[in-house]
C-alpha cells in the first residue's frame, strides 16, 4: 500500500538514496538537496512515499496560505519503481491532501521540456499549461513550462 510518511531520522537515508534515471537528472533535484531546502523554507511540506515499508518516492510542496499559492516543487520516483502506477497513486494522494486543506484553488508546477518529460504524466491528470506561472515564480530566465491543476 502506498503511503505518504513524515521523513524521520530512521528513514532519512532511504529517501536520500532514491534516484531517477540518468536522462531524468535534469528534471528534478537530488532528494538530499530538496530535504535541505525544505528545512530552510517556512512554507515547504515534504514527505517520503512508501510502498508498505519500502521508500519509493519523494514529494515536496510549497504552501503559501496567505497568497493562495500551492506549488508542486519536487516529485520523483526512484528509477526501480517507475512505471508501476505508484506515481499515479501518490499524486492522487497529494491532490487529495491539498483539497482537504480547503485553502487553495489550484496546484501549480513547472517542468523542463524534453522527450519523456513529466508533461504527459501531468496532462493525464488534467494539469493544463499556464504561461502565467512562469512569471509568477520568476522562471522567465529558465526553459521551464508552467502547468496548473484546478482544484475547484
Ligand atoms: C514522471 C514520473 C513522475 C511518473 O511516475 P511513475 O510512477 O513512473 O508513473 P505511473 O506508473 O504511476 O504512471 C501513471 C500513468 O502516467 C503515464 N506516464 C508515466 N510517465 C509518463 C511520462 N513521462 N509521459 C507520459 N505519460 C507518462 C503512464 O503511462 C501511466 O498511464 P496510464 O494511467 O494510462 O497507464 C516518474 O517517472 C519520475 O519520477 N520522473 C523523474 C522525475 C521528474 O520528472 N519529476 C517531475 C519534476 S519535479
Amino acid at each position: 500500500m502506498i503511503n505518504l510518511k513524515e521523513i524521520t531520522k530512521t528513514n532519512l537515508i532511504s529517501i536520500i538514496d532514491l534516484d531517477v534515471n540518468e536522462h531524468q537528472k535534469d528534471q528534478v533535484a537530488p532528494n538530499a538537496v530538496s530535504i535541505t531546502q525544505g528545512h530552510y523554507s517556512n512554507s515547504a511540506w515534504f514527505k517520503g512515499i512508501f510502498n508498505d515499508k519500502i521508500a519509493v518516492r519523494f514529494v515536496m510542496l510549497d504552501l503559501v496560505k496567505k497568497e493562495n499559492r500551492c506549488f508542486l516543487w519536487r516529485f520523483m520516483i526512484d528509477k526501480k519503481y517507475q512505471g508501476k502506477g505508484y506515481g499515479k497513486i501518490a499524486l492522487t494522494q497529494v491532490i487529495n491532501y491539498v483539497k482537504s486543506l480547503k485553502i487553495f484553488d489550484e496546484i501549480k508546477t513547472s517542468y523542463v521540456p524534453k522527450d519523456n518529460s513529466v508533461e504527459g504524466f501531468y496532462k493525464n491528470f488534467g494539469f493544463i499549461k499556464s504561461k502565467k506561472i512562469i512569471t509568477e515564480f520568476d522562471l522567465e530566465d529558465s526553459v521551464e513550462i508552467g502547468m496548473k491543476y484546478l482544484l475547484k
